[in-house]
């Protein structure tokens, strides 16, 4: 199949999903609003990947696979000589009833994409163990302040020096002060202008109340580096 029918074909799942919803959602009815990433995010998340010129990405958190649909057409439309999209969700079979894993398949992306059953924290541990190398990532899995730090922890290993990694669901302050660790200490640069037209969301209240982007992309620093103890900056 020639590129232009296949990335054709990913954009009409994604034009599917968003019109007429998952064909199964975990109750209640609702969910896929609330859990899946929103269309206009989803295509920042492509443009980024297509212009960083992306062949292996690695995705924390499938569900409904709004987020892999739009990594897998960035994929396919950068056309890398061997794209690689690793999904990692240890409920998707038995919560999800592997919704986000057809849609995949339906979209023409098995070839490219694999998922593995495991809590990112053993998964990611073995992706690094083996020694895979990505040029980003985008997390959206457990949003436990612990279960991200330790995400951002192994993907800091996998993600290649200068690559991005992307966190959905910035708003949180479990995930902004996972995040904050690596940015004040460990030199992740923030990109602003990545998500700047995507979903607002609104944190803190009264005077302090202030709207940020929902997703948030970082480049890691290149050379990658390891800083002594004695210079932990708190954040
Ligand atoms: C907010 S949803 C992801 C939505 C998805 N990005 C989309 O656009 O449809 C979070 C996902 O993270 C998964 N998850 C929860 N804990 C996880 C863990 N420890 N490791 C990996 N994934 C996890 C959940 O099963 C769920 O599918």
């Amino acid at each position: 199949m020639e590129t232009e029918e296949r990335i054709m074909r990913v954009r009409e799942v994604r034009r599917r999903l968003v019109r007429e919803g998952p064909s199964r959602t975990r109750p209640p009815g609702l969910d896929f609003e609330t859990v899946a990433l929103p269309e206009r995010d989803c295509d920042l998340l492509r443009d980024l990947l297509i212009a960083e010129g992306t062949e292996t990405v690695v995705e924390v958190g499938l569900a409904y696979a709004s987020s892999a649909l739009a990594i897998g057409e960035a994929l396919i439309t950068v056309e890398p000589s061997h794209p690689r999209h690793v999904v990692i969700d240890p409920f998707q079979e038995s919560i999800w009833s592997n919704v986000g894993w057809d849609l995949l398949l339906r979209a023409g992306l098995g070839s490219i994409a694999t998922l593995m059953l495991a809590p990112s924290s053993i998964a990611l541990a073995q992706l690094a163990a083996e020694g895979l190398i990505a040029d980003a990532a985008f997390v959206d899995g457990s949003h436990r302040f612990h279960e991200v730090f330790v995400d951002l922890y192994f993907l800091r290993k996998i993600v290649r020096p200068g690559g991005l990694i992307v966190l959905d669901d910035n708003w949180a302050p479990s995930v902004r002060t996972a995040a904050g660790y690596y940015e004040h200490n460990l030199g992740w640069i923030a990109i602003p202008d990545a998500f700047a037209s995507g979903t607002p969301w609104t944190i803190g209240t009264g005077l302090t109340a202030e709207a940020v982007p929902r997703c948030r992309a970082f480049r890691l620093p290149d050379p990658s580096f390891e800083p002594p103890f004695e210079e932990f900056r708190p954040f």
